[in-house]
């Protein structure tokens, strides 16, 4: 009986040095993903269409610049895109890298194609996953041009950051196939014309600033989606940023009981965003959000309330050092 026992065990313990083996070994493997047909131009209007989506909507410039001048980037003071944004969490530590268009800690060396793969597809120029930072898989043709059109027309800034470090779980999950390429489901729209309506609306909370995968309930250990859309509950525990508070997402769905804003009017919600953050810890980059434009706004707040209302009652969003946070 013993024997068997022993057996068994040790047929456990090799199946399980054999995963970890397998899982170091394959941990960072490669991901050959379509390199999208891109050109940058270097048309003024293009460029100028791209740094407002940068330091606006898109809000690359909040995890593209160091931690130490977010303030600054909330303000709106344009910076170069020179990297530093580092966040630690279970799965590694994520650093945003120098995209400026220096030949050896930037872009430089990066062709245009392989830029739009990272967004399209969430894989980086050395065919590496990234984990779903960025979800401008379906952003338009137009735009996804207009932004690398102003990564190349910057100064090209000298800033060397270490890649990103995944840990045992990070590598897991991505052995595993739990995170994985994000290409896109449909074909990218040629461009979206900018007006406030709904379908603009649209575009922007999925496409762009990524309202939705903010606003919807997540494993924090995958990103899986696991709630309604927009009906809020995802929660981002105390990190680099958030000055010892968590925070929850609340619900924008229009339900009458639990959603933030049923009772918010169009002016409300355009008021609020130009208002700015109240709390200097919230990962929203309110900052960049309270420079769009009044269409944009209107587009937003006429999309969310397109929404089917959910109820979703989250008692409150912000939870100081210190305070209980409920499951
Ligand atoms: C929430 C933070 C965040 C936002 C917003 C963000 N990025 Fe990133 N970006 C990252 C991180 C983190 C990485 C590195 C990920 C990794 O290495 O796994 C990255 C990597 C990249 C890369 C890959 C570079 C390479 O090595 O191949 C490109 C290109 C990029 N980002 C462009 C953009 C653009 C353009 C925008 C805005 C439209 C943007 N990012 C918005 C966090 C962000
Ligand atoms: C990176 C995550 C993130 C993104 C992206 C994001 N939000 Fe938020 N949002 C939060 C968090 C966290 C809070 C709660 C803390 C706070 O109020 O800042 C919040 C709060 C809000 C509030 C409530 C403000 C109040 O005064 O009570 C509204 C409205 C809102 N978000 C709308 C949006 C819209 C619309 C978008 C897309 C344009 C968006 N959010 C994108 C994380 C995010």
């Amino acid at each position: 009986m013993k024997k068997v026992i022993f057996k068994i065990l040790g047929v456990l313990v090799s199946l399980i040095i054999l995963f970890v083996l397998f899982v170091l070994i394959s941990g960072n493997k490669d991901f050959e993903m379509p390199v999208p047909e891109a050109k940058a131009s270097a048309d003024s209007a293009v460029i100028a269409r791209g740094k407002y989506l940068a330091f606006g909507p898109a809000h690359c410039a909040s995890c593209h610049t160091p931690m130490s001048r977010k303030t600054e980037i909330d303000k709106g003071i344009e910076m170069p895109l020179s990297g530093g944004w580092e966040l630690h969490i279970p799965p590694g530590t994520f650093r945003a890298p120098n995209l400026t268009p220096d030949m050896e800690t930037g872009i430089g060396k990066f062709s245009d194609g392989e830029l739009v793969r990272a967004m399209r597809y969430s894989v980086n120029h050395r065919n590496k996953l990234m984990f779903p930072f960025m979800p401008f898989n379906e952003m338009s043709d137009e735009d996804v041009t207009a932004l690398i059109s102003f990564l190349r027309s910057q100064e090209p800034v000298k800033n060397e950051i270490k890649p990103t470090e995944y840990s045992f779980l990070g590598k897991v999950l991505i052995n595993l196939g739990v995170v994985k390429p994000n290409p896109p489901v449909s074909t990218p729209p040629k461009s979206v014309k900018i007006d406030s309506t709904v379908e603009y609306g649209a575009y922007l909370a999925h496409k762009v600033s990524n309202c939705v995968g903010c606003h919807t309930k997540r494993d924090l250990k995958t990103g899986e989606f696991i709630g309604e859309p927009f009906a809020g509950g995802m929660q981002f525990p105390v990190d680099d940023f958030s000055e010892g508070f968590t925070f929850i997402t609340p619900n924008l769905t229009p339900d009458p009981e639990t959603g933030l804003m049923a009772n918010w009017d169009e002016q409300k919600f355009i008021d609020r965003f130009r208002a700015g953050r109240v709390y200097s810890g919230s990962q929203m980059p309110w900052g960049s959000f309270s420079r769009m434009n009044e269409l944009e706004l209107k587009a937003l707040y006429r999309y969310l309330k397109t929404l089917a209302p959910v109820g979703n009652k989250i008692v409150r969003t912000a939870f100081p050092p210190g305070e209980t946070v409920p499951e």
